[in-house]
């Protein structure tokens, strides 16, 4: 099967809006017979696509189901690379392993990995990631931004950015940031954000960026340790999210954001970083593996350490800690 023209032929019948798309015109283009076409259009419906064949005309998309497939989020990015590949996945272990050795295998700039289910999801110092099926954001983006190993750090910081400013866009929800890789909504955790390098000593050969997100899960979708402290889009809006349009509004900010790091320092991305964080100003405790210390948070530094005031006046900046408000 020619994934590409199956793609292409997806993307044609929601680029005509309803109108029919004419199943000869499309087999001459591609040099395949109206049988084939036939054939795809089978499988889409078999995926839950609702498709009507109008005699003499062609193909009219009715419905598409909630699935974050490539022609799903494709319609709605505006990018110029993130995105334009993606390898889409039914059930995977960990976007982020096949994202690993994608890039491994040179995949190009933007590449991005999704799955409607993750049986093994990873996140933060390998504590696993609960991800449920059909119901959440699973990703991982391949990025070959021109920067040193030491800047990639603050890319969990540019694409937290990006996410809240996607959310907000599509649902007017004010999300925040809990540094270093949390987005909360209501006090609870919506979304988390793992930050892979590959580099050589000098140079930056890849960033994974692994998102996950939960987007329309209810309360029961979580396990029973997750409930407190987790929630969902959904459970905060009372609304179902389009899943595809979300990650598009994501990827679309990432480019931007990611371009604008590269070209003016982390500066812009600093303030806007800063707008979003949910712990300025207030006293936090930070659990690091060998200590723990209570301080106010002062805001980031350039390098995207969290800068805490200790009571004895002295600053100092965390690497890398869980904060707890
Ligand atoms: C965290 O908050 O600890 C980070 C969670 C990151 C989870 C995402 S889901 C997509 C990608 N694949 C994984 O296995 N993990 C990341």
């Amino acid at each position: 099967m020619n994934t590409n023209v199956k793609n292409e032929l997806l993307k044609r019948l929601f680029e005509a809006k309803g109108e029919p798309v004419s199943g000869q015109e499309f087999a001459e283009q591609f040099g395949l017979s109206r049988t084939a076409i036939w054939k795809y259009i089978k499988e889409f419906e078999e995926d839950g696509y609702e498709i009507a064949s109008i005699r003499k005309k062609g193909y009219v998309l009715i419905s598409s189901p909630d699935r974050v497939n490539s022609a799903n989020i494709q319609k709605h990015l505006g990018t110029s690379s993130y995105g334009r590949t993606i390898d889409y996945y039914e059930s995977v272990q960990s976007t982020q392993i096949i994202a690993h050795d994608a890039a491994q295998a040179e995949a190009a700039d933007g590449t991005l990995i999704v799955a409607e289910e993750q049986t093994a999801g990873k996140g933060r110092l390998s504590r696993p990631w609960s991800s449920t099926a059909n119901k959440g954001i699973w990703m991982s983006l391949i990025i070959r931004p021109s920067l040193m190993p030491q800047q990639a750090p603050q890319m969990t910081l540019v694409s937290a950015v990006a996410i809240v400013r996607a959310i907000e866009e599509l649902t007017q929800l004010e999300a925040t940031i809990k540094w270093p890789n949390d987005i909360m909504i209501n006090g609870k955790k919506m979304t988390g954000i793992l930050t892979e390098l590959q580099s050589d000593p000098d140079r930056v050969k890849a960033i994974i960026i692994g998102i996950g997100m939960n987007v329309n899960q209810g309360e029961d979708d979580f396990p029973d340790e997750l409930k407190p402290i987790a929630t969902s889009l959904k459970m905060a809006t009372g609304e179902h999210i389009d899943r595809a349009k979300l990650i598009a509004g994501i990827l679309n900010y990432l480019e931007l954001y990611t371009k604008m790091y590269e070209k003016h320092g982390f500066g812009p991305i600093k303030l806007l970083w800063e707008g979003y964080s949910n712990t300025a100003g207030k006293r936090v405790r930070a659990v690091m593996l060998n200590e723990t210390i209570e301080g106010t948070a002062l805001g980031i530094s350039e390098e995207g350490l969290l800068e805490l005031r200790l009571d004895d006046g002295s600053v100092r900046g965390i690497y890398s800690a869980d904060i707890v408000l």
